[in-house]
């Protein structure tokens, strides 16, 4: 047995990592890929945003059917019974929140309680079914508009623009009191940018409901017929084109970030006993060359227009992800071409399946 599956293995038995909101969009591709590197997943979703089919696919892609448990991280009671019932997690991934930037600011105390009290819960269980390891969903949001690019993990946290933002800021210090308190927790922070793309099976990928807040969703939607034109929020940025500018990330590449997390925390690789790691490509691209990236890789012609800016948005950010580089021995691999036409087989798919 090779020194890599080794630490994958219990007593025998594969490694159990629980995955809260792992029929979601990230959660369910890094659901496939821990899949692929040998560890036994238990899903936990109250499928507030998402479905159960997705349980399913999981299963066409890797040839394995998880564990599933619809339960909410709020009900305390009903996270404990998972813990319970299947014993022996060796780690965490909490992916599981509400993550509308425009509908927080509307509906606050549904984002602070939905994603505060829901890694309180987990925070708690832990250290009482002896559960070791957490990695974290985090955000890029914290940083706001970086003062220098590309943004470095060590740059100032700045006052967040939503209350979404607000929660992963406060989740962040939450994980970090409760480790400084001396609780045997191993905590791993992935600050996302901007995920976009689906997997390349097109079995699994994003599902938005309603209309889509997301660039990227809304410009399937728009290129396969379902809205109308695609609103670009400002062309008068200080920025090249005068378009926003981002960092696009490939799902599954983001996945798999997930992945060398754990193995880090399962084997003793941390330096730290809370560490954060910036998961981006390293390179920013503006909306309008995403939009032009789109219609050369695809061939579709998108219908689009320029409107005044939306409100929060920051100008520009990107990622200086040498941090996971080295550390993580992690990289984004799939190029914006590949990725764009991924979410495009993705929506086509959608429409072949009668959903959308
Ligand atoms: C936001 C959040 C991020 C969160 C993510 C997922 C902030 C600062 N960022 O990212 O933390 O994880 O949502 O919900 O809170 N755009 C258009 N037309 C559209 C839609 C978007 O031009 O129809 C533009 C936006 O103005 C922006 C870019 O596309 O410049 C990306 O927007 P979006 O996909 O919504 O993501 P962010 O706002 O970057």
């Amino acid at each position: 047995m090779s020194k890599m599956t080794n630490y994958k293995m219990h007593d025998g038995m594969k490694q159990k990592v629980l995955v809260t909101g792992g029929t979601g969009y990230i959660g369910s591709h890094t659901v496939v890929e821990l899949q692929a590197a040998g560890y036994e997943v238990v899903v936990v979703d109250n499928l507030s945003n998402s479905n159960a089919d997705v349980i399913d696919n999981i299963e066409k892609v890797s040839g394995i059917r998880p564990a599933f448990e619809k339960v909410d991280c709020l009900d305390y009671a009903g996270l404990e019974s998972v813990f319970a019932k299947h014993g022996g997690f060796q780690a965490i991934i909490h992916f599981a929140a509400s993550k509308a930037v425009g509908e927080s600011v509307q509906k606050p105390l549904l984002y602070y309680r939905n994603n505060i009290v829901s890694l309180i819960n987990l925070l708690e269980l832990m250290p009482k079914y002896g559960v070791g390891g957490i990695v974290f969903s985090s955000s890029c949001t914290v940083y706001g508009q970086p003062d220098e690019l590309p943004v470095t993990e060590d740059a100032p946290i700045k006052k967040a623009e939503s209350p979404y933002g607000n929660t992963k800021q406060i989740n962040e210090e939450i994980i970090r009191d409760t480790v400084a308190s001396g609780a045997p927790i191993n905590a791993i922070l992935l600050r996302y940018f901007n995920p976009i793309g689906a997997h390349p099976t097109a079995l699994l990928g994003e599902l938005p409901n309603g209309v889509p807040q997301n660039l990227v969703p809304y410009l399937t939607q728009t290129a396969i017929g379902i809205r109308e034109k695609l609103s670009v929020f400002g062309d008068d940025y200080n920025t090249p084109d005068g378009s926003c500018v981002r960092d696009f990330i490939n799902v599954v590449d983001l996945a798999k970030a997930h992945v060398v997390a754990i193995d880090r925390i399962l084997r003793g690789g941390q330096k730290e006993k809370v560490e954060v790691f910036n998961i981006g490509t390293g390179k920013g691209v503006s909306v309008l060359e995403l939009i032009h990236a789109f219609e050369k890789a695809t061939g579709v012609k998108l219908n689009y227009q320029i409107v005044g800016r939306r409100a929060g948005d920051i100008e520009k950010v990107w990622a200086n992800p040498e941090r996971a580089n080295t550390e993580l021995g992690w990289k984004a691999g799939t190029s914006l071409e590949d990725t764009l036409l991924s979410a495009w087989n993705w929506q086509l798919k959608l429409r072949e399946r009668g959903i959308q």
